[in-house]
This record gives C-alpha cells, sequence and structure tokens, in this order.
C-alpha cells in the first residue's frame, strides 16, 4: 500500500482561525486531503462554501443557514468508506471515520510496524502531542487538562475510582446515566462508604430552566459530586450543562460530564461550560479511531483526582504538577496510530467546520423528529423542543412489532439503528436528507 506523506495537525485549521478564513477549494482540499488538487478546485466552483457565519465567531445555538445543499453532503458521504446498501444510524454507539482518518491510521500503523524502534517512535510523541493540542483547542481546553484515553467508559471510571470520597458523602447522578457514569459509583460507593442518589427529570419537560431545576432542587448538604451526561444516549435530552455547572460550581459541588453523545456532533467549549470534568470517546460522533477516548479535567482539579493505573513515567516526566492530565494517561504501551489518528478528526471537523456539522446533524434530527412524530403506533421520546435535544433520536413502538422494527429495519432496509430507549436513531453527516425519508418511511411500514 502507498502511504501518503503528511504531516501532523495543521496549526492554520484550528478553531478560531477556521471560521471565515477557509473557503471553496481551500475547505474542500482540507476535507479530502488525498484527492488530485484540480479536481477539488472543480468542485469548489460547483459547490461554493457560504461563510460560516457573519462576525466568524462560534455561535450557541444551531443555525439552519449554515447547513450546505446536498449535492456538498454527497460528496462528504462519498468519503465515508461505506458498504453498498449500508445505512450507519447509530453514531451514539459507533460511527464510521472518514477515509482521511483511516488512511493516517494505516500510515503510522506502517510506520510503527516497519520500525518499531524507540527511535523511531520517539518521532510520533510529537504527533501525538499535536493531536492533544488539537483536541484541546477544538474543545476550549489547555493541552494539558487533556488525557488521551481509550473511551468514556475510561475516562468516567478514572473520575469515579480518583476522587476522595468517603462516608457522609454523597453523588448525585442523573438517572438517564450511561452504566460507566452510574453502576460504577454504586461499585465504589459500596467500597468507600459514600452515598449515590438519583435525579430524573419530569415526563415531557419542553423548558431547559425546567430540567436546571429539578437537578439544583435535588443537592444538599452533603452533595459532593453531580455526575451527569449531557445528552442522554437513552432519550436524546440535551442538559443545560452551563446553568448546571455555573451552580454547582458556586456550591462547592464537582461536576462530572459524560460528553459521549456531545464530542464531535455539537460544539463544546469546556471552560466556558465550566464543568470540573469531561469524558468523551474518539469513536463515536467524533468518527476518530476506534477504541480512542478524551479525559479532560480542570486545571485547578487534577491534583484533586487520583491516577487510575499508575504506569511507566509515573514520578518523573508525568509527575502530578507538571505533566497535568497526561498523569490520567500511564496505560502502557498504547497504539501510537490511534492517537495520532485523533488529530486526523480534528482536521475533518475543521475542514467542514464543527458549526457545520452541528448544524447538520440538527437539521437531520430535526427532520427524522418530524418524520416519526406522525407515525401510528410510535411515541417519541425525544423532546420536541430544539433546545433540548441534539443527534440523539429515540423513539419507543408502542405495538406488538416492539424490537422488531430495529432488528427489520437493519435487515431489510439496511439501516443500522438501536435498540437503546426504544428506537434509537442518530444522523449524521455521512446521512442525506434522503437516508432520514427512507428510514422514516421503512418505519411507518414496519410499527
Ligand atoms: C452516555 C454514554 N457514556 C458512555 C458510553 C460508553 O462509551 P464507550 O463504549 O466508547 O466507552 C456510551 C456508549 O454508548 C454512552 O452512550
Amino acid at each position: 500500500m502507498t502511504t501518503p506523506s503528511r504531516e501532523g495537525f495543521r496549526p492554520e485549521l484550528s478553531r478560531r482561525s477556521f471560521l471565515g478564513r477557509l473557503g471553496g477549494a481551500g475547505a474542500l482540499a482540507a476535507l479530502f486531503p488525498l484527492v488530485d488538487p484540480s479536481r477539488l478546485a472543480a468542485a469548489a466552483h460547483a459547490l461554493p462554501l457560504p461563510p460560516s457565519r457573519p462576525d466568524g465567531s462560534p455561535s450557541a445555538a444551531p443555525d439552519r443557514a449554515l447547513a450546505l445543499d446536498e449535492a456538498f453532503w454527497e460528496q462528504v458521504k462519498a468519503h465515508f468508506p461505506l458498504r453498498e446498501g449500508r445505512t450507519p444510524m447509530n453514531a451514539a454507539n459507533l460511527a464510521p471515520a472518514p477515509r482521511s482518518v483511516i488512511e493516517r491510521v494505516m500510515e503510522i500503523t506502517y510506520d510503527v510496524d516497519g520500525d518499531v524502534s524507540f527511535q523511531n517512535r520517539a518521532r510520533l510523541s510529537g504527533l501525538q502531542g499535536n493531536a492533544r493540542s488539537a483536541i484541546a483547542e477544538y474543545l476550549g481546553a489547555e493541552p494539558d487538562e487533556i488525557a488521551l484515553v481509550r473511551n468514556t467508559s475510561e475516562a468516567n471510571n478514572i473520575v469515579i475510582g480518583g476522587l476522595e470520597l468517603g462516608v457522609g458523602d454523597e453523588v448525585l447522578l442523573f438517572d438517564q446515566n450511561h452504566a460507566t457514569n452510574s453502576v460504577a459509583w454504586d461499585v465504589r460507593g459500596a467500597r468507600y462508604g459514600f452515598g449515590v442518589r438519583r435525579v430524573g427529570v419530569p415526563d415531557g419537560v419542553d423548558d431547559p430552566d425546567e430540567v436546571r431545576d429539578a437537578f439544583l432542587n435535588a443537592l444538599r448538604p452533603e452533595t459532593r459530586v453531580l455526575a451527569f451526561s449531557d445528552i442522554s444516549n437513552v432519550s436524546g435530552l440535551r442538559l443545560p450543562v452551563r446553568d448546571i455547572c455555573g451552580a454547582c460550581r458556586e456550591r462547592g459541588v464537582y461536576t462530572h460530564v459524560d460528553g459521549a453523545q456531545s464530542f464531535g456532533a455539537v460544539e463544546v467549549d469546556l471552560h466556558e461550560l465550566g464543568c470540573d470534568s469531561y469524558a468523551s470517546s474518539s469513536h463515536k460522533w467524533f468518527m476518530g479511531p476506534k477504541e480512542g477516548g478524551v479525559l479532560y479535567v480542570r486545571a485547578e482539579r487534577i491534583p484533586e483526582i487520583w491516577p487510575h493505573i499508575v504506569g511507566v513515567g509515573w514520578g518523573s516526566d508525568v509527575e502530578p504538577s507538571a505533566a497535568g492530565a497526561r498523569k490520567f494517561e500511564t496505560l502502557g504501551q498504547r497504539n501510537d496510530a490511534t492517537l495520532v489518528g485523533m488529530g486526523a478528526a480534528v482536521e475533518l471537523h475543521y475542514s467542514i467546520g464543527p458549526d457545520r456539522i452541528e448544524a447538520r446533524i440538527h437539521e437531520l434530527a430535526s427532520h427524522l423528529v418530524e418524520g416519526l412524530r406522525g407515525i401510528r403506533g410510535l411515541r417519541l421520546v425525544t423532546p420536541a423542543a430544539q433546545a433540548l435535544r441534539a443527534g440523539v433520536v429515540v423513539a419507543r413502538v408502542e405495538t406488538d412489532a416492539g424490537r422488531r422494527v430495529y432488528e427489520r429495519l437493519y435487515e431489510e432496509h439496511g439501516i443500522a439503528g438501536a435498540a437503546t430507549g426504544g428506537l434509537r436513531l442518530c444522523p449524521h453527516i455521512y446521512n442525506t436528507r434522503e437516508d432520514v425519508e427512507r428510514a422514516v418511511e421503512a418505519v411507518a411500514r414496519l410499527v
């Protein structure tokens, strides 16, 4: 196989500098780095990219106008090696990576296997550092606050196992948390004697303030930690993270956010959100390499968290005060290709624009919500209010068809969803409006 020779993360493709600077052929060249530039120029001429945003600033709310036309998204879809007849709609669990990420992973894999010497691999630590910096910037954090781990499960457990809690302390959890941010707390609580309590949100909630109040009203004097998914993988409910974290910080309550459903799907600025830690996976909405993950810990909180695994380097170059969040990633031999490949995934996001990706996901999810809403025998679990959802759409089949709908969607229509919380469908940038319409028609027939 021939491997393209490319440099690591290109600083010119950064969160702040991308918007409004790259247009036309520039953006397409970044998106399709392996394609002949003259063909890109022609494609760019055919598909002029509108400016991302009038003032070039990142937005709080998705803007439909940012979504490009279907022809552009068809080109994006062509960048993913999807099997004929298969339509992935399960980014909440696993998303395909684009060719640029796969090629980068292969390139580094061949490089390492071609020369496993320390000398050769030493070169790659610089590329890993670039990936960390790129992810930090993408998430609105400092590189020293980012640990590159293996997935959200691990990142959640590092925080859960590392915080010093004991008898008399209480941890408050969102009752829709994933097991790794729920059962994992029960296990630690049983061992160290702290209490674990859960809070839910009212059925049919349609106001972010109501959601915020449900959490804040549940805090007690003994509550030391609040841990929640920012977007639920079982209902699609999106929480008002900034409001919740801000209020918790005023009360001295540590906030841990499981961002498995937000990283790569919506714009995330961690310093602005104000959480103390945030966990996510590379292989979901971020479309990065498999078995890659991110753990962010706010700088002031890093010394409070014990490391989960203590490996080579601890006490020297990963001495806590010098290494920042790297103290959480002494996991022994790692896969350089995965870590470097995560940097390539950041490039993809900047090539299109994180705001455009968020807007496109919102557009497709809204199209899906509208379509599913009209189907008899199906009840939408995901809130209708735009502010309370993102890319995760869940509906409950109220007929005998039940779980068979999810299975037949794949067997008969090639549409890969999930049976989590009901029927879960998660459209992403490798889907088109037509994919969504096909899914709605198929569900209507199956219910
Ligand atoms: C909210 C949430 N947290 C954690 C996870 C675990 O992710 P991973 O298997 O990548 O560790 C998932 C997986 O779907 C999830 O939805």
